[in-house]
């Protein structure tokens, strides 16, 4: 959750950032100022229904995660991490990080996906059951079979509470943007051997400036309205070069759905 980026960095990422420096000093100008997520605008859970805080059971919002039925939250494995069923909360309804309006319910039980060790490893997925069911829309998530959501330069959108810059502060109000999602191909030159195509998806300008960052994790990425993947890690946030990484949920449809048939 907080502080996860990426411990490890590659021969290849390393390249990047060497060419990205030698073209910072041919052009000081032309890094972008982190912007307030990073970059995008604030928005409402009027507008986002399904748009869940995940907190701590003093209501402190860490993680975010999507409602997909009534009972059953799709969040990032790595954001359950040393949770229990007592230690968090979900709450729906609620804009504002400091609110304490809407609806709080407690977990009964947290699937994590069986393989999951890192999200550089994959599998960051998890299922949250609810003792409370939520009274919003739900939010649909893509079938194994819609593998073809994630082509090159689609539009996704964000959503988040997270920090508006990499070591910042999380943002009171909820905020969402839209980022164009990444060839395989490219992420992989840019996270070498821990971007795991079958597992994940990128998504991000090559310029930066647009990302999700500590604490939008568990987060919904949206491709046409629907949940297509799961806010997980990248290297800084909105970083030219860098970007963000998602739970590619295609792969991990099925096995989510038995969660919410379960
Ligand atoms: N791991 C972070 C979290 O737990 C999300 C990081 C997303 N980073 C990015 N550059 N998109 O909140």
């Amino acid at each position: 959750m907080f502080g996860l980026t990426r411990a490890k960095r590659t021969a290849a990422a390393t390249a990047t950032v060497a060419a990205a420096a030698a073209a910072l000093l041919s052009a000081p100008t032309a890094q972008a100022a982190p912007q307030p997520i990073v970059g995008g605008t604030t928005t409402t859970t009027t507008a986002y229904p399904f748009m869940m805080q995940i907190t701590d059971a003093s209501q402190n919002q860490f993680c975010g995660g999507t409602l997909v039925s009534p009972t059953k939250v799709v969040t990032a494995a790595h954001c359950m991490v040393g949770e229990s069923t007592s230690s968090v909360r979900v709450v729906g309804g609620r804009t504002y990080r400091n609110g304490t309006n809407g609806t709080v319910s407690q977990v009964s039980k947290i699937w994590i996906h069986p393989s999951y060790t890192d999200a550089t490893n994959g599998d960051d997925v998890a299922v949250l059951t609810l003792s409370t069911s939520m009274p919003y829309t739900t939010a649909s998530y893509v079938s194994s079979s819609q593998t073809g959501v994630y082509a090159a330069g689609t539009t996704a959108r964000i959503v988040g509470w997270g920090t508006t810059s990499s070591g910042g502060s999380s943002s009171n109000q909820l905020r969402t943007a839209t980022v164009p999602t990444v060839s395989d191909s490219s992420c992989g030159g840019s996270y070498g051997s821990d971007y795991i195509a079958s597992d994940m998806v990128c998504a991000g300008y090559t310029s930066g400036g647009t990302d999700t960052c500590q604490g939008d994790s568990g987060g919904p990425l949206l491709i046409g309205g629907v949940l297509a993947g799961i806010t997980s890690w990248g290297e800084g946030c909105a970083a030219a070069g860098y970007p963000g990484v998602y739970t590619r949920l295609t792969t991990f449809s099925n096995l989510v759905t038995t969660q919410v048939n379960s």
